[in-house]
């Protein structure tokens, strides 16, 4: 972690908790925090999201886990970026793996949503990262310049400011296993260095590019201590707020040591 950088910790809830879990879950975290050094939002499911808004405290951001890429209108099912303004959402992922490969999203789709959260004032953190196949065969580094130069098409160097980036391989998502310390690094430094090209060294060098797929306590701090790991996006771990916490407690414990 670079200290110049606020790290950022999200936990993503997928499609996971009743609203008496969810509730539960917020006033759990709320309860543990301390204050500063960190960005943290929660990504609770959209039923759940103006309950848990009443709910939140402690400085945790409201994020929503998807968005529609239009205004209102007849898009049955969907849901506007004046709706999650209207719930206090600050933050929409865009580009999740299970949306681009479970759902189907292009890279075209998640351009237009992440165009979209920006334009609405809003927080993007754009998900990138690679299948296990194009791992193996080398192609990290390529998937990941394909989504991120389609992701940010037409997005300008203001509105960077707005985005985080997280990486987070798709072999990697759920399944207990993660990336070392030294591949999420040299992914995130090559990342960086994309941005450095595409914007400047400046929008580059303050971009942060946090890590997902299978963080935890126990393996939070390692990944968190490299230069280029911002803090992270979690799922699994995430549900239970002591674990949750602890990942939040090693993004604070990267700034110090
Ligand atoms: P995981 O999910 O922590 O359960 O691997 C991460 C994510 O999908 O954002």
């Amino acid at each position: 972690m670079n200290t110049q950088r606020t790290p950022f910790v999200g936990s993503n809830w997928k499609m996971n908790t009743n609203a008496q879990e969810g509730f539960a879950l917020i006033d759990a975290i709320g309860g543990l925090m301390q204050d500063g050094g960190v960005d943290v939002a929660v990504f609770p499911p959209f039923p759940y999201l103006m309950g848990i808004g009443e709910r939140i405290k402690g400085g945790i951001l409201l994020g929503a886990q998807d968005i529609w890429h239009n205004g209102n209108g007849a898009f049955t099912g969907e849901v506007s970026a004046e709706m999650l303004n209207d719930c206090g959402v600050n933050t929409v992922l865009t580009g999740h793996s299970e949306r681009r490969h479970v759902i189907g999203e292009s890279d075209e789709l998640v351009n237009l949503k992440t165009k979209r959260v920006l334009e609405s004032g809003l927080t993007a953190v754009l998900c990138i990262g690679e299948l296990l196949e194009e791992r193996e065969a080398g192609e990290t580094d390529a998937v990941n310049e394909r989504q991120i130069r389609a992701g940010l098409a037409g997005i300008s160097e203001e509105q960077l400011g707005k985005v985080v980036l997280a990486y987070e391989p798709v072999w990697a998502i759920g399944t207990g296993k993660t990336a070392t310390p030294e591949d999420a690094q040299n992914a995130h430094a090559a990342i960086r260095a994309l941005i450095c090209g595409m914007y400047s060294p400046a929008a580059g060098g303050a971009m942060r590019i946090i890590y997902g797929g299978s963080m935890k306590p126990s393996n939070a701090g390692e990944l968190m201590a490299m230069t280029d790991v911002d803090g992270g996006l979690i799922g699994g771990a995430s549900l239970k707020a002591d674990d949750f916490y602890g990942i939040i407690e090693a993004a604070r414990g990267s700034l110090v040591g």
